[in-house]
């Protein structure tokens, strides 16, 4: 943790007071203190700086103390299936599906978003830290969120990063619900294959705090949400949640997109990049109408209307597909009325 950091970005998690800490080093090495404590100037409430990582989860929820103990279980296994630091290092490079997805996500993003060097990001729910590392090696200031410190599964992780001294972020424990950050402080919010890890109340929390943290005009970048459809009405995989005891619940497109425009975003759902019907061109020649199928995907794929209602069709009924979204803070002044009505106070936060 830098020394300059914590005034700047922090909110005190036992009093709710934003830019109240601060950094008081024992112990730091070129870079950063790794051994500390963060004092809170109104309430007086310390929190330790351990191997960089600001603690600032003092009193967790059972369910999230469970799920991070299951991803220490998580890590062994890891471990065990062959995962290395080297591998770690590589991500989102990685030989499947899963991390397939993951890195032509990020890069769709980074075709799409006109990120500056300089900008302030804050990656929910880390894990590895691989997309930290990915913002910061583009010159964004980053700060890695988890309730997880365990290395290969936590905030810990981000040492086989930093350790180069190229790449550099924050960590901070603390929980997307009660983010210890600051109000108005950042540019960005990336939250991927994160979401679904709330049940509906921590959703609208989780919408609710990065309304808060971001500034107007900030946004929220939803990557990879594990979908509720028609076809698979569960989402998750119950096995090996109950294994790890990860705390995972799909929700519907519109869930994700409802939550979002209740706490005053603006939305765009994306496309997912890697599923046939949106990879394929439509400046090519057109199938036959004997050739129904492909003609129909054709003309649909063809105009604006007709993607939307294929993005619909798949996020809601087919699935095989996660779900994407652009959520932007509008001023308080421009709140939509549905979100004003539904929560008076959005726009005063
Ligand atoms: C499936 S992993 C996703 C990881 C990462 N974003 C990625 O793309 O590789 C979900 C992560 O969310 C974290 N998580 C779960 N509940 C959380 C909460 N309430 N606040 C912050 N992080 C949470 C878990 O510890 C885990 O690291
Ligand atoms: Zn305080």
């Amino acid at each position: 943790m830098l020394a300059s950091f914590a005034p700047t970005f922090l909110r005190c998690p036992t009093c709710g007071r934003d830019r109240t800490l601060t950094l008081h080093a024992e112990e730091s090495d070129e870079r950063e203190v790794r051994t500390g404590t963060l004092t809170c100037s109104a309430c007086g409430a310390t929190f330790e700086v351990l191997r960089g990582t600001g603690q600032l989860m003092p009193n967790p929820p059972e369910h999230v103390a469970r799920e991070a103990a299951g991803l220490g279980r998580f890590a062994d296994y890891m471990r065990a299936s062959g995962w290395t630091k080297e591998s770690i290092l590589l991500l989102p490079d990685h030989d499947d599906g899963y991390w397939y997805v993951q890195g032509a996500s990020i890069r769709q993003l980074l075709a799409t978003i006109p990120f500056a060097p300089g900008q302030s990001l804050l990656d929910l729910g880390s894990n590895t830290c691989w997309a930290s590392n990915f913002f910061a090696r583009h010159g964004l200031q980053v700060i890695a969120l988890d309730i997880s410190l365990w290395e290969m599964q936590g905030l810990y992780t981000a040492d086989y990063f930093i350790e180069d001294g190229i790449s550099y972020f924050e960590r901070v424990l603390g929980s997307m619900n009660d983010m210890p950050i600051a109000s108005g402080s950042l540019d960005y919010v990336f939250a991927c294959e994160v979401l679904h890890h709330n049940d509906t109340e921590g959703l609208r929390k989780t919408f609710e705090e990065a309304y808060r943290v971001l500034k107007p005009g900030g946004r929220m970048l939803v990557v990879n949400e594990t979908l509720k459809t028609l076809h698979d009405p569960v989402g998750v995989h119950a096995e090996a949640v109950e294994q790890f005891e990860g705390y995972e619940h799909a929700h519907w497109a519109s869930q994700y997109r409802w939550e979002a425009i209740r706490s005053g975003f603006s939305t765009r759902v994306l496309e997912p990049c890697y599923h046939g019907y949106f990879r394929q061109p439509t400046n090519g020649p057109k199938p036959a109408l004997t050739d129904w199928r492909a003609r129909t995907s054709y003309e649909l794929r063809s105009r604006p209307l007709g993607r939307k209602a294929l993005l619909s069709w798949i996020n809601h009924v087919v699935g095989g597909t996660a779900f994407g979204m652009i959520a932007t803070k509008r001023d308080g002044q421009s709140l939509p009325r549905i979100a004003k009505r539904l929560r008076p106070r959005a726009g005063r936060r």
